[in-house]
């Protein structure tokens, strides 16, 4: 892959200087879904799937960026003082954005770039190519600028990027799993002050399988801003009666107790998913410790009835998914995965039935939305990082 790139590269941007290659890897996140902007907890994996960049630094102030998986843009080329805010569209908001949050920060990059792109994280998945993209470039900005950065301050300004450059007001879950993820180990972050430990996941005989509705959704939207708002809104209220700093604060009888202070039901429905998610994702944590899958599963079956029922984010699409999966025999639990509205499901399934979820799953799919669904089995790999 990496020698293939480098030939593209060249073909591309010719011979000469040092040229570099990075990977960044997508996520999965196996259970703690709408929880990192309520202070509460995720527990993400990064996957092998992800983005490839090939770089190399130039003399003047030229930036070129050429994506494989967007042949038809060409060649887009702009200078690194000229970056807009909540105004750049296209794949190049992502790298730019986080060029411009870096600046900002007043990290010296000071020339430009020859940059070639290639994801294998299917676009619109929500397996977190745009998180995959930004933290390439901020480890890609790291090496070749010899900056003083660590590894999770770069997810916190990829972070600030996507929030600020590109108008989406994500929490810090994908940039932290792309950027701090570790092989074969789920990431068991407390959004509340980033401490975070690394989980082993040993699933014996069983896989995690993730499935692609194909249905897109885009987060640069409305929906998901939305819920943000609606959780804040829900938070505010709490805080007339309680003394907390956000939702992740509340165990499940301190929100029973408090709950009647949100008088907007949409609201406390919301605020119930946050305040829930977050006690059955440490509990997940604690069930994975003691190798009890079956109750992992449980809580991954919980996860996706509350994201369905409560926080509205799932689909029909997503709906049909999960109902299958829940009927094939060997499947210990099925969830919808990220942000929602469409996207992916995660699954973990005996390894001797995962033949017949693919084939039963698939076929149920198509038979009622008209729509091939793709299955990957995932592995777990490392975080972003140099990789030649
Ligand atoms: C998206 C966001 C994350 C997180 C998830 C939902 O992936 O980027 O910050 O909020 O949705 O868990």
């Amino acid at each position: 892959m990496e020698k293939k790139l480098i030939e593209k590269f060249i073909s591309l941007y010719g011979e000469g200087g040092e040229i570099k290659s990075y990977f960044s890897p997508g996520r999965v996140n196996l259970i703690g879904e709408h929880t990192d902007y309520n202070g509460g907890h995720v527990f993400p994996c990064a996957l092998t799937l992800g983005t490839y960049g090939v770089a190399r630094k130039r003399e003047d102030k030229t930036l070129r960026f050429y994506s494989i998986n967007f042949e038809n843009d060409g060649m887009i080329e702009t200078s690194i003082d000229d970056m807009k805010p909540l105004k750049d569209n296209g794949w190049t908001a992502y790298p730019k954005g986080v060029i411009w949050a870096l600046k900002k920060y007043e990290y010296k990059i000071d020339t430009g770039m020859d940059v070639l792109i290639y994801g294998t994280i299917p676009d619109g998945s929500g397996l977190s190519s745009s998180a995959s993209l930004e933290v390439l470039t901020g480890v890609m900005l790291k090496d070749m600028f010899d900056l003083n950065i660590t590894m999770d301050k770069i997810a916190l300004m990829c972070q600030y990027s996507e929030n600020n450059y590109n108008g989406c007001n994500c929490g810090i879950m994908d940039q932290f799993a792309v950027a701090m993820g570790k092989k074969d180990c789920a990431v068991f972050l407390d959004t509340s002050d980033l401490k975070y430990e690394y989980s082993e996941v040993k699933l014996d005989d069983a896989k995690i399988v993730i499935t692609n509705s194909k249905v897109k959704h885009s987060l640069v939207d409305s929906a998901y801003n939305d819920r943000r708002n609606e959780c804040e809104k829900a938070l505010k209220s709490i805080q007339k009666i309680a003394k907390i700093k956000t939702l992740g604060d509340l165990s499940e009888s301190d929100f029973e107790t408090y709950k009647y202070i949100i008088d907007d039901e949409v609201c406390r429905r919301r605020a119930k998913h946050a305040v829930y998610e977050n006690q059955r994702t440490i509990k997940a944590v604690e069930t994975l410790k003691n190798n009890d899958i079956i109750e992992f599963g449980k809580l991954m079956n919980a996860s996706h009835v509350s994201l369905r029922d409560d926080f509205e984010v799932s689909c029909d699409e997503i709906d049909i998914l999960v109902d299958t999966a829940w009927s094939v025999p060997g499947v210990i639990g099925s969830r919808i995965t990220g942000g929602g509205f469409g996207g992916c499901t995660v699954s973990i399934v005996k390894n001797e039935n995962v033949d017949e979820f693919i084939e039963k799953v698939g076929k149920e799919y198509k038979e009622k939305t008209g729509i091939t669904a793709e299955f990957y089995i995932a592995e777990i790999g490392d975080g972003a990082r140099v990789i030649g």
